[in-house]
């Protein structure tokens, strides 16, 4: 019988006895219709008939082996991501919510996003999604141009895209639009138009994603014609101008909320909480008191159903405590991320070090401009976040 690697308890970095970060839980859903060309999400085609049943046994298996990491421990949201969520019939989300609900200590009003693509909408299905406990509808739209939608390799044109938040709208408390722009061939003024449709809706959450090539996609290995540095510069400055007229802050790099729709779940990766990834090729963070551990699942969907439901720990591909090391980098890489930053106590909190291993850094960051530490509070200025990317690498030095 194989096992997968175990957490051993190690030399601690000190969590000390302070309360652990709060807990979230990402669930992976890993198929989709077709599979996107610039997409490197760990999503696979899916054949006429999606195993629902052996999905969720091994989804069970999953949970339940992961239980003894997070004993006792509230969980404040729950994305199920993909992939392609809204492949999954009502029947299935019932029943996935209905175990999370009897494993985990699950807030009675946490926050339960579903994603879901425009190409597998339907309104009766939305409505049984938020009857079950989906709280949040994200919806890859993408853009709203067909000649787009169509560059991008889209199941789904622009009229299936209205339709979809319409229908996402009247079933769920809350919606979130995904948008990309510098598409191929895109113009300013295409971007324009994408995005004030976008914001006609009036959904409390859009996600403004800057189309990227990634290694291993088809883009990366046959690359479309790309809006050049300067023209992306101006659509993205336009994303944020015109956002802010319309009542939306942009908390994050790509996020941006209406007051009181932030995504809790996603504000909880930034501030560097604790995740439990159940799924194929879902990843995690978890706290103890003397150590975190990251986690991966294996990333096929059959070896990840098969080992996972041995009960046997296989399912897990890779297990290792963070060194304390990489916590320092890995906390800013995720809080600078956040426009207004975290209060500096919160460095200590969810990385177990002091902030002395960090202090002379961040200072010499402020006497940069690059970093602002006033109020309790640290945060990238303007310009740290024009040039995050050198602000980080200073944490890993
Ligand atoms: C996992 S997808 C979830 C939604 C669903 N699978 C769909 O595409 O309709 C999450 C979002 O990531 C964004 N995304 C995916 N690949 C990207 C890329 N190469 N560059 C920028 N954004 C990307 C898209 O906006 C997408 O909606
Ligand atoms: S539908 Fe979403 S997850 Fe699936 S391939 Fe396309 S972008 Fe990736």
């Amino acid at each position: 019988m194989s096992t997968g690697p175990r957490v051993r308890p190690a030399a601690g970095h000190g969590l000390g006895h302070r309360p652990l970060p709060p807990l979230s839980l990402y669930v992976h859903v890993p198929w989709c219709v077709r599979k996107c060309p610039y997409c490197d999400f760990n999503s696979h085609e899916a054949g006429p008939d999606l195993p629902e049943d052996d999905y969720l046994d091994a989804l069970q298996a999953d949970l339940e082996q992961a239980l003894p990491l997070i004993w006792g421990r509230q969980v404040i949201s729950v994305f199920i991501g993909g992939g392609t969520p809204s492949l999954l019939s009502d029947r299935a989300v019932e029943r996935m919510l209905t175990t999370l609900r009897a494993y985990l200590n699950l807030l009675p009003d946490a926050e339960i996003t579903l994603e879901a693509n425009p190409g597998t909408a339907e309104a009766g299905r939305f409505k049984a999604y938020a009857q079950s406990g989906v709280t949040r509808l994200s919806l890859g739209i993408q853009s709203f141009n067909d000649e787009a939608l169509r560059a991008l390799g889209r199941i789904h044109d622009a009229r299936q895209a209205r339709a979809a938040i319409e229908m996402a709208q009247n079933a769920a408390q809350q919606v979130n639009l995904d948008l990309m722009y510098a598409l191929p061939g895109q113009t300013l003024q295409a971007c324009k138009d994408d995005l004030a449709t976008a914001m006609s809706f009036g959904t409390g959450h859009l996600s403004l994603y800057h189309l990227t090539l990634e290694p291993n996609t088809v883009f990366a290995k046959y690359p479309p014609p790309l809006p050049d540095d300067d023209l992306a510069a101006h659509m993205h400055e336009h994303i944020v101008e015109a956002t802010a007229a319309g009542g939306w802050e942009q908390y994050e790099v790509s996020a941006y909320a209406r007051p009181g729709c932030r995504s809790l779940h996603n504000q909880n990766y930034w501030t560097f909480g604790d995740y439990l990834g159940i799924g194929p090729g879902a990843h995690g963070k978890l706290s103890f008191h003397d150590r975190i551990v990251r986690q991966a699942r294996h990333r096929s969907p059959e070896s990840w159903i098969t080992r996972a439901r041995r009960r046997d720990g296989s399912h897990i591909a890779e297990e290792r405590i963070v060194a304390p090391e990489e916590l320092a980098f890995e906390f800013m890489l995720n809080a600078l991320r956040l426009k207004e930053g975290v209060e500096i106590g919160l460095f200590p909190a969810h990385t177990g070090l002091p902030v002395t291993a960090v202090l002379a850094t961040l200072k010499r960051l402020e006497e940069r401009e690059l970093v602002s530490l006033q109020a309790g509070r640290m945060r990238a200025t303007e310009r740290g976040w024009r040039y995050l990317n050198n602000v980080l690498q200073e944490f890993l030095d």
